[in-house]
């Protein structure tokens, strides 16, 4: 079905309600630490204004629960956003009500402000319908740029759809989609996923769907001790799932079946203790000793995934290949990064830890597209259909 975007729409002196996504991460004394997510949205918000709208954004942050819980107001995000568009966006204390209607009658063309947290509102996670329409109520135009909240079906991307004249994708959701499609849909092949992360059961779901559709597969992190487990292999301390074996087995099995080239690392990093200080070697994945634990991928490892890689010409990248937030485990995972990002293939990279390790690396501008979604993205790979999304369709 069709969904039109914010380029499509005429938003002339319309008041144009964008549900962003706002859930940007904050220290203690509620300093922003990473923009990523407002920047995302700037283009739209940008387009906005130059179409003559009067935009009214709308965020959730945090999970408030329905309450109104002050160390979650997104009024800080304000203050970041003015910085970064060069104008003044007035804050309203509240996302519907009084306050907002009275904040969104004052507005001119060309004008932005950002509501108060969704969350602070019980309505919103309920998906409720008279909720909803009170968000349609403050707006002639509604556009959703908020992929990272697509796969939550809440009033505010999806019961506030059912009230509103006109809906549309925003640039960054088009984008996403566009991607995602280029990824899984119709991609260019070799088409070669890598995942990685700490658990299978969290991604199963993903293995299983990408497993019908890629030619390659690379595992690394500690869910690769859940496959050496599965084989047989002594895992000592490392981590992993005794109850996820079978479904390790079976995995195994469908790849084969599948044709689908399949690659667990050939050895890892053990060390004493998970620590920046502990003594570290690399050791083949039969050979883990019994009482260390497997950190990352080893050095072995790194090789042969660059090579498995050679030929690929679409890279899904989902999950850390070890824990690198922690100094003697990270080469791993900056392997891979190095190798995607000197590589002419398309790079597709979702997840929060794995966003996370291209910023801490300085490479987050090297691949082709860094989804800004993590549960999102991880639900699109595993074939589901966004609430988010299907809401927009017309
Ligand atoms: C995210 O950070 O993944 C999104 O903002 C969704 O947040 P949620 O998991 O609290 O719904």
């Amino acid at each position: 079905m069709k969904i039109r975007t914010i380029d499509q729409l005429d938003l002339s002196g319309k008041r144009t309600l964008i549900r962003v996504d706002f859930n940007v991460p904050m220290d203690k004394a509620g300093n922003i630490t990473d923009d990523t997510r407002i920047k995302a949205v700037l283009p739209t918000i940008r387009l906005s204004m130059e179409k003559g709208a009067k935009t009214i954004l709308v965020s959730h942050l945090g999970r408030p629960k329905g309450q109104v819980v002050p160390e979650m107001s997104l009024s800080p995000v304000a203050k970041r956003l003015a910085l970064l568009l060069g104008k003044e966006v007035p804050f309203v204390p509240d996302c519907v009500g009084e306050a907002a209607q009275k904040a969104v009658a004052s507005m001119k063309s060309g004008d932005v402000l950002l509501l108060e947290n969704v969350r602070f509102h019980p309505g919103e996670e309920k998906n409720d319908e008279a909720f909803g329409k009170q968000l349609a109520a403050l707006c002639d135009a509604y556009v959703n740029d908020a992929f990272a909240t697509a796969h939550r079906g809440h009033s505010s991307n999806v019961a506030v759809t059912r009230f509103v004249r006109e809906k549309g994708a925003g640039l960054l959701m088009k984008n996403e989609i566009a991607y995602f499609e280029k990824a899984l849909v119709s991609p260019a092949r070799p088409l070669a996923a890598v995942f990685g992360g700490a658990k299978i059961s969290g991604k199963i779901e993903a293995i299983n769907n990408v497993l019908g559709k890629v030619d390659k597969i690379l595992i690394g992190g500690a869910m690769a001790n859940t496959f050496f487990a599965a084989r047989g292999y002594e895992v000592g301390h490392s981590l992993y799932e005794a109850e996820m074996l079978e479904t390790a087995s079976k995995v195994l099995a469908n790849a084969a079946g599948r044709k689908v080239k399949f690659y667990l690392p050939v050895d890892v990093v053990v060390a004493d203790r998970l620590d920046a200080s502990a003594v570290t070697k690399a050791v083949p994945a039969q050979e883990i000793p019994a009482g260390w634990t497997a950190g990352d991928i080893g050095p072995a490892t790194s090789l042969l995934f660059k090579e498995a890689l050679q030929d690929a010409k679409t890279i899904v990248w989902n999950g850390p290949l070890g824990a690198f937030e922690i100094g003697p485990f990270a080469n791993g995972t900056y392997s891979i990064m190095r190798v995607l990002a000197e590589t002419d293939a398309i790079t597709i990279v979702g997840g929060g830890d794995t966003d996370t390790a291209l910023h801490k690396a300085g490479m987050f501008s090297r691949m082709s597209y860094v989804s800004t979604g993590g549960g999102a993205f991880l639900e699109l790979l595993e074939g589901k259909r966004l609430p988010g999304i299907a809401a927009l369709e017309e």
